[in-house]
């Protein structure tokens, strides 16, 4: 079976701006993986570049094996802004992707917004939620869009540590029970390790791959694994790569 997504020697500019460096990823069918790495390193445009908006300078994109360079609609993308449509309700702005499909069916969406705890939020407006919330709604979409490989772009950054840990547990379980293929881009080193199988930490712009980490923790994962001392060597090995303070 072809790896889901495979990066390949991928450079990007912008103008004079070397933005991705030589990059090799790959994201094997089932496996969660994660990138961390500094602001304005390019994660953001990676996603721009797998999910099809733009066309690199150099290197290969592909997913299940075919080239997807300048693809769109290959993958379940959350942007890192939530970018919900204000005229449409929630539950429109949930079934967009399963729509532009074909599929127009809302309860499906009502399903899983009682899930994220959004229940009685299906005929509200955007501007009625949360930012928190609204990243919710953004994230359901992705992830109800049917398709293999979810890119999600910092999915829980807005949401308070709470919020965020129980955001981690339901993303756990839904992916432990239904396993997708994920790449996931966070700043928070302890979420990359509590969630993935594999860990790319990014340098600086122009954005290389300094490590890749494996993850060998048993699924399912319990929240208690942080406090393992495998786990706090590999968070202390993530830290001192991004901050420059190699051992
Ligand atoms: N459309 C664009 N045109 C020109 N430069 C851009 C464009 N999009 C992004 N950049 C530049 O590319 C670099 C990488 O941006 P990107 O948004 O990918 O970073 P990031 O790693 O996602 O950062 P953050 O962690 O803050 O979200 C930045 O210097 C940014 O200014
Ligand atoms: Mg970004």
């Amino acid at each position: 079976m072809p790896e889901t997504l495979r990066i390949s020697d991928l450079n990007h500019h912008f103008g004079q701006l070397h933005v991705l460096k030589n990059l090799d990823i790959s994201v094997e069918a089932g496996e969660f993986v994660s990138i961390v790495g500094p602001s304005g390193s390019g994660k953001s445009t990676l996603f721009r570049l797998v999910g099809g908006l733009l066309r690199p300078t150099s290197g290969g994109i592909e997913i299940n094996g075919a080239d997807a360079i300048g693809k769109r609609g290959l993958i379940g993308y959350m942007p890192q802004q939530p970018a919900l449509m204000p005229w449409r309700t929630i539950e429109s702005n949930v079934v967009l992707a399963r729509e532009i499909a074909g599929n127009a069916d809302k309860s499906l969406a009502r399903e899983w917004l009682g899930r994220v705890g959004l229940e009685g939020f299906a005929r509200a407006y955007p501007h009625e939620l949360s930012g928190g919330m609204q990243q919710r709604v953004a994230f359901l979409r992705a992830l109800i869009s049917d398709q293999e490989l979810l890119c999600l772009d910092e999915p829980f950054s807005a949401l308070d540590a709470m919020t965020r840990s129980e955001m981690h547990r339901w993303l756990l379980d839904i992916w432990e029970a239904n396993r997708r293929s994920v790449l996931f881009v966070t700043h928070n080193i302890e979420e990359a390790l509590l969630l993935s199988d594999t860990v790319y930490a990014f340098s600086h712009r122009p954005a290389t791959v300094l490590e890749k980490i494996t993850v060998p923790f048993d699924r399912p994962r319990r929240a208690d694994v942080v406090d393992d001392p495998g786990f706090v060597k590999l968070r202390r090995r993530l830290t001192d790569l991004l901050t420059g303070n190699p051992s």
